[in-house]
């Protein structure tokens, strides 16, 4: 990996984070007027940190990830990925959305594959890692099944699998386990901490969920609502790997009242 911000090199230019944000606004132009979704964001994300964002319904995170996967523009500042401008999507960065966008009619290695498919890169090279990938993720034996034939959760770890494909340093995930049930949600936090244990990489994951956060962030973002802007940050310094029993530990606790505080103040989560 490049652009690592070791002792080394401090001495050198400031080796830019692997996300860097400044002054970043966003304004949507409507038919019925002006919206201001983001308003001055600055935010530095370090290589292989894992960055949960929480905030109102309405408050810019999701316009936020677009921009980060290049997917959309900024009204004004800059947002960059290890230095370089955001210009459009990347291969080196994967997007994992709220509902996991299978083709039903693709198997589930085919949809694994389907980024190999859209890069043009060779099939046959990416079938023994999509096939590592999903057994990794606990779905080995079902890469011939249809997303028809999956369960919710089965489906939403396709679509991180699916992600993890093209071997992206980054990983942008709008609110991916919003979908399932408290038990299956657990079990995905649990899931996605160990692959991202196992494959460090830098993660920005939103969430409703404050306790999701905390489980899996080593900082923790709370936006404010419209105009979205970064109100408060929290590290979360909890040893890893985390475990259920932690999120009943007095820290946690702290952290909890800390963001909903924050939230509370105005007008509380969405
Ligand atoms: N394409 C668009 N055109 C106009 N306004 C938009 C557009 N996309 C988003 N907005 C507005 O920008 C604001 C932020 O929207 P965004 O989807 O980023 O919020 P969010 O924090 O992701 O909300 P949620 O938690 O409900 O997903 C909202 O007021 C929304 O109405
Ligand atoms: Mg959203």
């Amino acid at each position: 990996m490049q652009d690592q911000s070791t002792p080394a090199n401090m001495t050198a230019a400031p080796v830019a984070g692997a996300i860097t944000i400044k002054n970043l606004n966003k304004v949507f132009d409507t038919g019925s007027g002006k919206v201001v979704a983001l308003q001055d964001i600055n935010l530095t994300i370090d290589e292989d940190e894992f960055v949960s964002v929480v905030g109102p319904s309405g408050c810019g995170k999701t316009t936020l990830l677009t921009i980060l996967a290049g997917l959309a523009t900024q009204t004004s500042g800059t947002a960059e990925l290890r230095g370089a401008a955001i210009a459009g999507p990347r291969r080196d960065v994967g997007v994992v959305f709220q509902s996991p966008v299978l083709f039903p009619w693709r198997s589930v290695l085919e949809n694994v594959l389907l980024p190999i498919d859209v890069l043009r890169l060779n099939r046959s090279e990416f079938v023994p890692k999509a096939e590592a990938l999903l057994a990794m993720a606990g779905l080995a034996g079902f890469e011939k099944k249809y997303p028809a034939q999956l369960s919710g959760g089965m489906q939403q770890r396709v679509g991180l699998v699916r992600a993890l494909i093209s071997e992206p340093a980054m990983l942008l995930m709008d609110e991916p386990f919003g979908a399932l049930d408290a038990l299956t949600r657990e079990n995905m936090n649990l899931e996605l901490q160990r692959i991202w244990m196992e494959t460090r990489r830098t993660v920005f994951f939103i969430t409703h969920s404050i306790g999701e956060a905390i489980f899996l962030g080593d900082r923790v973002l709370v936006m404010t609502p419209r105009p979205g802007q970064l109100k408060l940050e929290i590290k979360i310094d909890l040893p890893r790997p985390r475990n259920l029993e932690m999120m009943a530990s007095p820290e946690v606790g702290l952290y909890m009242r800390q963001i909903r505080e924050c939230l509370s103040a105005k007008g509380g989560i969405g």
